[in-house]
């Protein structure tokens, strides 16, 4: 089955990692802004600055073909303190009008990891008051732009945060702590959703959580439970959520053995099951593998892609059929297909992919950046994507991270994934040069060829 011509061919970034300029015109800090820079890099603020590079940086997207640009809006930079910022509501028009000039479909996240810090001072998702103001936000970016944006994302990655602020930074809280700030999350998720749907605003809003198909790692019934608790915690949880209204079974065991069963109102309950999405983004890097799990399952090293375990339940660990990225990360493109088809036959829902790509330490050699690995990479996810479609899963559009160089979530500048190379590194802020890599020319065609012509 050919790909439809309306497919969307997108690249994506977010505000924090994108922008710099995270103290210019009157943007309060985020949470991100805050964060202790490691010894030895210099501003991870400033990222790529393209705050300051806008219009460059809409050309690039321009000529590399996208027919959509799938970006996150800076809470914090628009609505500093909770009041409405004019410059904040300038940069955001200027974007979102420039891409419909040059063509291509704004597809919007709302909040990708950067709450504004006057929240996190009152407690941040745990304190129901952000429900309030997360929602007195998402309706403003409705009203201005929702004529304009079709494509709606609520939470960046929420089954992510949830896990890092226990898991993954090694936080102090407790499950139940976590999973009450997870919760108000699902509920303030459905009350925008709701919103959205009462404004009438013509378009489709969903979550964008990262999804990942988890294997047993072998063939006994001890890990294929494993593997199924794993994936109803990581990825179900959130999804269940979303589309149905209602928390998934195997994960609330898993709650309940936590003793991390959220307080849930009966208005809670009511605001999720009548406020539902309309389709389905996800995050896909690679897939995850589950075995039984043993007494001393931790969770050192985790992030993204590996290390979450849940002792009595399951253990991640490594998949040796797979290769891996320089980072440590599982590299399995038929795992996209995998994913697609669990996600499809549980929700029956369009699936629109946010993020997708290969983080490595490119080299610029005499003006060039050979990317071939990136290509390889990208090469296997849009076959097994194309796969997918002939399967006769229905997607709306494919985003590969990133658009441009940015700064990683905690691996510096030296992580990149962008088509384009932003010519500054951990240790210097160089002069921002944005520099075309091989992979820049060769997705130029894919969108060209409609996904046809996938060879470099
Ligand atoms: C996703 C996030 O988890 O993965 C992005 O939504 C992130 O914000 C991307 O940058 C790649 O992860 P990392 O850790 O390599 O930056």
């Amino acid at each position: 089955m050919k790909i439809s011509k309306d497919f969307l061919w997108g690249a994506s970034t977010s505000a924090y990692q994108f922008e710099g300029a995270w103290n210019e015109d009157g943007k309060e800090p985020s949470v991100q802004d805050i964060r202790t820079v490691p010894e030895g890099t210099t501003d991870f603020k400033v990222a790529s600055d393209h705050y300051h590079h806008l219009i460059e940086d809409m050309n690039l997207f321009s000529e590399l073909g996208l027919s959509a640009y799938r970006f996150s809006i800076s809470w914090s930079r628009i609505m500093p303190n909770g009041k409405v910022s004019d410059r904040g509501v300038k940069f955001y028009t200027e974007l979102i009008d420039g891409l419909l000039e040059r063509g291509i479909e704004p597809i919007v996240t709302v909040f990708h990891f950067d709450l504004p810090l006057s929240l996190s001072k009152i407690g941040g998702w745990s304190n129901r008051k952000t429900i309030d103001e997360f929602s007195k936000y998402c309706k403003l970016l409705f009203d201005l732009f929702g004529k304009k944006v079709k494509y709606w994302q609520t939470i960046n990655e929420q089954n992510i945060l949830t896990l890092a602020s226990k898991v993954i930074d090694g936080g102090n809280k407790t499950w139940k702590e976590v999973f009450q700030a997870n919760h108000h999350m699902l509920v303030a998720q459905a009350i925008v959703m709701g919103i959205y749907h009462r404004g009438d605003y013509g378009g489709l809003i969903g979550p964008a959580p990262n999804i990942c198909a988890i294997y047993p790692r072998t063939s006994s019934a001890q890990d294929q439970l494993a593997a199924d608790y794993m994936s109803s915690f990581r990825n179900w949880l959130y999804l269940d959520a979303a589309v149905y209204g209602r928390y998934n079974q195997m994960a609330m065991d898993i709650l309940k053995k936590l003793d991390a069963v959220p307080d849930i109102t009966d208005e809670d309950r009511n605001i999720m099951k009548n406020n539902t999405c309309d389709y389905i983004a996800f995050n896909y890097y690679g897939s995850g593998c589950a075995k039984e799990s043993t007494n001393n399952s931790n969770n050192k090293g985790s992030d993204q892609q590996q290390g979450l375990s849940i002792p009595g339940f399951f253990e991640s660990t490594e998949n040796n059929k797979l290769e891996e990225t320089e980072f440590g990360w599982p590299i399995d493109a038929e795992g996209l297909r995998v994913t697609a088809h669990q996600i499809y036959s549980r929700y029956e829902l369009p699936l629109l992919i946010t993020e997708n790509g290969l983080g490595c330490k490119d080299t610029l050699i005499n003006g060039k950046v050979h990317d071939q690995y990136r290509i390889d990479y990208l090469q296997k996810h849009i076959q097994a994507l194309r796969e997918s479609i002939n399967d006769g899963i229905p997607f709306i559009g494919y985003c590969p991270w990133s658009a441009v160089d940015l700064i990683s979530t905690h691996e510096g500048f030296r992580k990149r994934y962008g088509f384009v190379y932003v010519n500054r590194s951990d240790s210097d802020l160089g002069d921002m040069r944005r520099i075309k890599k091989d992979s820049f020319y060769w997705y130029k065609k894919v969108i060209e060829s409609n996904g046809e012509d996938l060879e470099y």
